[in-house]
């Protein structure tokens, strides 16, 4: 009897045993949609391909869709016709027909497919690189890569110029060039949400070409491993309405007619020797080694997008630089007193 009962418990635990099989399953199956759910919320936000804001990121993100749509549908029919040769086709095939499976479906679908996906990139790709010297582009900004930030110069058609440091602006709806170039390492300049990504190269000057679509604060990325804070190199992009894009360059080129060379936070400035290794508008400070600091007042962020320019982060990025930047050719100034720390923070923060 207790035999049957066993056997009857055996018999009853079995499907229980297999329904908790099923339960793991799909407990398997809900981790790896949670695990999944970072990667589709990077699909969005200012420093995502996905989310464009730019004509050139716009077609990017098409191909990219176009390629994924291809692949999944490629990868749809293999699995399909795995499954079909493994559960339901039990007769064999003869010789002859199992080499016209592996021709239409191992060389000439590939082949079609693989050519199609090719031309489409390939006719996407001259709208993608930088337009040719006949073409005139509304703005020109000239950015030079440094370990580990990026100096920025608009050129105006006037031929005016503003320069600024670790922040670039430009207007909605006018084609912009960038003159790409590198002091020291290869470093790549990619904003995401506007373009692809171009290297800048010592030596030479690339060029590339972007129009943005949409206003609006992206995120830029050095894209290329140039040293220790290679990816605390990053720089806040605004796409702004053209008037007041125009209205914040004009106002550059006022602010650096008039600044005043009073305040003790300039002395100081200029005592420690920072002006050796940077400039700024309107004093004796003519360094070019370090980001310009005519504007740094109006900037969104210190050292290349790593803290906000706000609540003494000024003050904190000149005590202790290399902990903020690991590898930056800045020196800390932890020594530097009170009081002179406090006024160049304060003088340079009043730099709009
Ligand atoms: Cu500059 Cu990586």
């Amino acid at each position: 009897m207790k035999e049957a009962e066993r056997a009857i418990i055996g018999t009853r635990e079995a499907p229980a045993k297999h329904r908790s099989k099923t339960g793991l399953e799909r407990l398997q199956a809900f981790s790896l949609l949670l695990a999944l759910c970072p990667a589709l919320a990077s699909c969005s936000g200012s420093q995502s391909a996905l989310d464009p804001a730019g004509e050139e990121a716009s077609q990017v993100a098409i191909l990219f869709w176009v390629m994924v749509a291809g692949g999944s549908m490629a990868w749809a029919i293999v699995v399909a016709l795995s499954l079909y040769a493994a559960r339901w086709k039990r007769k064999t095939i003869s010789e002859q027909a199992a080499g016209r499976v592996i021709l239409w479906g191992g060389a000439i679908f590939p082949a079609v497919v693989l050519t199609a996906l090719l031309a489409y990139a390939l006719w996407l790709m001259p709208s993608l690189r930088p337009f040719t010297r006949q073409e005139n582009p509304d703005l020109r900004i000239e950015v030079v890569g440094h370990q580990f930030w990026w100096h920025v110069v608009y050129h105006r058609a006037d031929g005016t110029q503003v320069i600024s440091a670790n922040e670039v602006r430009i207007p909605v709806g006018k084609r912009v060039e960038f003159a790409l170039a590198s002091a020291d390492m290869i470093h790549s300049f990619w904003i995401p949400a506007l373009g692809g990504k171009m290297d800048l190269v010592p030596g030479r000057v690339n060029r590339l070409s972007l129009l943005a679509t949409r206003p609006g604060i992206y995120r830029g990325q050095c894209a290329e491993f140039c040293g220790t804070s290679h990816a605390l190199m990053a720089f806040p992009a605004l796409a702004m309405e053209v008037a007041e894009f125009e209205a914040w360059l004009d106002q550059r080129l006022l602010a650096s007619a008039g600044i005043s060379a009073a305040e003790a936070g300039r002395k100081a400035f200029l005592r420690e020797g920072c002006g050796d290794c940077h400039r700024v508008d309107g004093t004796e400070a003519r360094g070019a080694s370090g980001p310009d600091l005519s504007h740094i007042g109006s900037r969104l962020t210190i050292g290349a997008g790593q803290l906000k320019n706000e609540d003494g982060n000024l003050a904190r990025f000149i005590s202790y630089s290399s902990s903020v930047k690991p590898g930056s050719h800045m020196p800390a100034y932890p020594k530097l007193s009170r009081d002179d720390l406090s006024s160049i923070a304060a003088w340079l923060g009043g730099l709009k």
